[in-house]
């Protein structure tokens, strides 16, 4: 067993040392009740957690006493909940770089990539497809994830899409079944003979193994009535909807993700006011995905005017070989920064509680008593180094349950 599966499997148990992190210069909890802005900032801080959970939080020097703890000199750095990545694409073999290339050049992305990948997964053993999941949950750690969500959706098979969960079991907090990703290449022109597979067959094999059911509703993917059908045949076996929608072009994906009280509609790049009423009114999470149209080199969508009209708005990595091929969640806060519109506040709670309600999760992206006790400390004074300092590793101790994964 590797260091890293170590560490991931060991924060997979129940028993976990105590840890105090003290002197932390600017705390992050999220609770606008317990400090400053909606961030909740506490300055001069400590954080102690114990078995996994945060036990206490407060002044620095001021902790209660706990036996065997782990003590962190934080020595003023920030401290911030860890990211919750709820997007993730993270079984499957080979890589897309020269179809990247090609986009730099010119081309255009489309959803015609993924068939790429479908081959290349297809042919890879279950341990390689284990291996990728635990080499990028290591990657995401690295840089400050705690909480990540992982989709199947390179299988397009019964077969292929069981061991795609399969492979993900164990190592992320949360697995979603995406067979209906897009109409895969031995099914072409026979769409919903595709559909009835997908909610057939491979949804008795995948619902056991999952909890959330998603669906590419898009230009060169699926339709909204092949889409609610989906969605709702998932339902009906207790996974949960959520929905890829209204990446590559403005239609009705959306206000079906509304519609079906999905806890995210996620890309949503093209959004009309009628959309983002809907949002608004509404318990569906918009959750942006700055690392895909940085990668397609598209246009990206304004968060701001989501945030102004009262969107819940969560960030995600979107890690996938094809549109998003980065794990880096504050580098996304950078993008989001910079070309969504949002403050580095903004930003820094969307990749973290917005997160957590994308999710629908409670005990991850904040830092209250109670939380699991994922803490990142920041080589820096604030949060908003994290945009104000793109591309430097600012990322320097991560624990997740209090156990350390960086
Ligand atoms: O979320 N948009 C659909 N699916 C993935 C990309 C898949 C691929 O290109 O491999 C996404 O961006
Ligand atoms: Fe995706």
């Amino acid at each position: 067993m590797s260091v890293a599966c170590a560490s991931l499997c060991a924060s997979m148990s129940d028993v976990s040392p105590s840890l105090l992190v003290d002197n932390i210069g600017e705390l992050v909890t999220n609770d606008p009740h317990v400090g400053a802005s909606t961030l909740g900032i506490i300055r001069d801080a400590a954080v102690l957690v114990i078995d996994g959970s945060v036990a206490w939080i407060g002044k620095s020097g001021q902790a209660p006493a706990a036996d065997d703890v782990v003590r962190v000199d934080a020595a003023g750095s920030a401290v911030i909940p860890g990211f919750v990545d709820s997007h993730g694409h993270l079984v499957f073999a080979g890589d897309r770089a020269n179809e990247f290339a090609a986009r730099m050049a010119g081309q255009a992305y489309s959803a015609g990539g993924i068939a790429s990948t479908v081959r290349a997964t297809r042919s890879a053993t279950d341990a390689e497809l284990e291996a990728n999941v635990v080499r990028l949950v290591t990657e995401a750690n690295a840089s400050g994830t705690t909480t990540v969500e992982c989709k199947s959706g390179y299988g397009l098979s019964v077969h292929d899409e069981a061991r795609s969960l399969r492979a993900a079991v164990g190592h992320t907090d949360e697995i979603t079944y995406l067979g209906a990703h897009v109409v895969p290449a031995d099914f072409i022109g026979r769409a919903d003979d595709y559909v009835a597979l997908v909610v057939g067959e491979m949804l008795d094999v995948c619902a056991p193994l999952a909890g959330w059911i998603d669906v590419f509703c898009d230009r060169g993917a699926f339709d909204v009535d092949q889409a609610r059908a989906i969605l709702q045949a998932g339902m009906e076996r207790g996974l949960r909807p959520r929905i890829h929608a209204n990446q590559l072009q403005h239609g009705p994906g959306v206000q079906l993700a509304v519609e079906l009280d999905a806890a995210s509609a996620d890309h949503v790049t093209h959004l009309d006011d009628a959309d983002i009423d809907a949002l608004a009114g509404s318990n569906t999470v918009a959750t942006l995905l700055p690392g895909a149209e940085f990668s397609t080199r598209s246009a990206y969508p304004d968060a701001r005017r989501l945030l102004d009209a009262g969107v819940t708005v969560a960030l995600a990595a979107d890690c996938n070989p094809g549109s998003s091929y980065t794990t880096n969640m504050p580098f996304c806060i950078a993008l989001a920064v910079r070309d969504m519109r949002m403050t580095p506040g903004q930003a820094v709670w969307s990749a973290t509680a917005g997160g957590a309600r994308a999710l629908r999760r409670t005990d991850v992206g904040s830092l209250l008593v109670g939380s699991r006790g994922d803490l990142v400390i920041l080589d820096a004074p604030s949060h908003i180094h994290l945009a104000y300092r793109p591309g430097v590793p600012l990322v320097r101790q991560v624990w997740r349950a209090g156990v350390a994964v960086h």
